[in-house]
């Protein structure tokens, strides 16, 4: 059993209000239910950042020149840092790190086979506590570079966001880079379809951890007493997911009573939105400093070169 998604329940579920760290939706299924949101009409998240990646990859490997090393904090399915890889200039070693081990061979087994040439040295971290850098990385090269798409950056409220970025400026020398999305603010109504879409599949993505307490933990849950839910909070400037008791009840998850009114919440997910120079002045903050910043023409997303400061 994973003792760290036992104590992580346990402690959220103790405190007030109710939360769930969000790493833990990413179990095989979560990570496929992920892929499904990303392929429904309303989530123009990553459909709008693969089209910008696209468009701006030659630009971006121009900047940045050749023999470099890329390290991408949760990596997924490794489809963006291909597009990266297509265009740069002979890299060297990539180090895709990712908390699913499935996810992560498959990953590495693709990259290996499409470039032969390239080292790759994948690692089984969950990227916010300390892992061990392979060797390799940053040897014998130009540049490195931290390639973080995604705007999984928007899970991090502003402390735990401040402080990611200082670790990977210590990573980093003067003159490497981070490339890095962020998706930004917009109408609410936009933002809260993207995470309400029609077919239901952020709902059984925020449901499943639920389903996964009650597969991997002793307890009497049943997930379908609780409901989907999420809004855009305006003051804080991001999407909350939460799961919703539909009921008045008590559980019992591995031998310790919790109990929920109805209509109370578990907080499940943030997902924070930025204006561009917002987003810049936090990097700026951590040490780095702007290359060059790149926007869909609607406005939707924004991905960011940065580079190191002498
Ligand atoms: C992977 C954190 C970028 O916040 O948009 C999508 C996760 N949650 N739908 C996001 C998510 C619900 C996603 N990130």
């Amino acid at each position: 059993m994973n003792q760290a998604f036992k104590s992580d329940v346990l402690f959220g579920l103790n405190s007030s209000p109710k939360s769930l760290p969000c790493k833990w939706l990413y179990d095989s299924r979560g990570s496929a239910l992920f892929e499904a949101i990303c392929d429904t009409p309303e989530y123009y998240v990553t459909r709008t950042e693969l089209s910008l990646l696209r468009s701006v990859v030659d630009k971006v490997a121009s900047l940045v020149g050749p023999n470099i090393d890329v390290l991408e904090p949760g990596a997924g399915a490794g489809i963006k840092i291909q597009l990266l890889l297509d265009a740069l200039q002979s890299p060297r070693t990539v180090v895709p790190i990712e908390i699913s081990p499935t996810a992560l061979e498959q990953t590495a087994r693709t990259l290996k086979k499409k470039y032969p040439e390239l080292n790759i040295e994948p690692v089984v971290a969950d990227f916010t506590s300390e892992f061990e850098l392979p060797a390799h990385f940053g040897r014998d090269v130009e540049k490195k570079m931290i390639f973080f798409p995604g705007s999984t950056i928007s899970n991090f409220g502003p402390e735990e966001r401040r402080q990611l970025l200082s670790n990977w400026h210590d990573l980093l020398q003067p003159g490497d880079f981070l490339f890095i999305g962020a998706d930004l603010i917009k109408d609410r109504r936009v933002l809260e379809r993207a995470y309400n879409d029609k077919s239901g599949i952020t709902a059984q993505f925020n449901l499943n951890l639920l389903e996964r307490i009650a597969r991997e933990l002793q307890t009497n849950l049943d997930p379908s007493t609780f409901r989907h839910r999420a809004f855009f909070n305006e003051a804080q400037k991001r999407i909350e997911m939460h799961l919703e008791s539909r009921q008045d009840q008590s559980l019992e998850i591995e031998g310790q009573d919790f109990s929920f009114s109805e209509g109370e919440s578990i907080h499940t997910e943030n997902s924070y939105k930025f204006s561009v120079t917002g987003f810049q002045e936090t990097t700026v903050a951590a040490g780095f400093c702007p290359v060059e910043t790149f926007v869909d023409e609607n406005q939707l997303f924004s991905l960011h070169l940065m580079t190191v400061q002498d």
